[in-house]
């Protein structure tokens, strides 16, 4: 059985204060603790977000992170500094960085690889954009992005990472997939994983769909077999809709 996981990436929003008041606010509430839950703010809340976590069965996870331990790399922050900080997980590939940073599948690759060589666990985002939709190569694109982000990589190596299928088309738009939709694709990445490694890593990873999940349309979602959980943005920066998110099945 794979544990159910939804995860908030806060993207560029929540400074330290605003973070203080979300976390506060989330921990004080019921949550069902079969799910597994982790929460991304920006690099600067880090810190006041690890020291409230503390003891909390709630999870840390950056945004993103550089594929090198330190040096001359400005700007950047580093694998090492993220596990300083008390984080757990890494989001790698989002496809807001693919598209204004210039992260290709090569740089997932990297990066992937050196969060697994420094015990973060990589969150790999992957999806088509509507253009690729439109002329039906999502499955193609998936595939080539899920092969090459974790080429080189053995089934030990990868048995924990978190794949997260987000077509672009459906980020932060308010136009979210049929449920059933993501479910083939979400089938056709444990298909990948089957052949490029092995049938236990493809069983075993957990495969989120992120894209305008809500209140709404958590549970299409969740009730997919292929699907383990969501990569939440927007709805995840209201403490009383990510709780309403996590209990989708209370
Ligand atoms: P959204 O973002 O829920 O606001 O669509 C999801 C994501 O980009 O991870």
């Amino acid at each position: 059985m794979r544990r159910p996981i939804i995860i908030g990436n806060w993207k560029m929003n929540k400074g330290i204060n605003e973070t203080r008041e979300l976390l506060t606010e989330i921990k004080k509430m019921d949550w069902d603790r079969r799910v597994e839950v982790v929460v991304c703010p920006p690099y600067t809340s880090l810190v006041e977000a690890s020291d409230i976590l503390i003891s909390t069965e709630i999870a840390l996870g950056s945004q993103n992170m550089h594929w090198k331990d330190k040096g001359a790399y400005t700007g950047e922050i580093s694998p090492l500094m993220l596990k300083e900080i008390g984080c757990k997980y890494v989001i790698i590939g989002h496809s807001e960085r693919r598209q204004y940073f210039g992260e290709t599948d090569e740089t997932v690759n990297l990066k992937v690889k050196s969060a697994l060589n420094n015990e973060l666990i990589p969150i790999v985002c992957v999806g088509e954009d509507v253009e690729q939709r439109k002329r039906g190569g999502t499955d193609f694109v998936v595939s080539e992005q899920v092969r090459n982000g974790l080429k080189g990589l053995t089934p030990e190596q990868i048995k924990n990472i978190i794949i997260a299928y987000e077509p672009i088309w459906a980020i932060g738009t308010g136009i979210s997939s049929k449920g059933e939709d993501a479910n083939a694709v979400a089938k056709l990445i444990r298909d990948v994983l089957k052949d490029t490694f092995n049938d236990e890593v493809s069983e075993q990873i957990r495969i989120q769909y992120g894209g305008s999940v809500n209140l709404g349309n958590i549970k299409e979602y969740m009730d997919q077999a292929e699907i383990d959980g969501a990569l939440v943005g927007g709805a995840s920066l209201k403490a009383e809709d990510f709780v309403k998110l996590i209990n989708y099945d209370k």
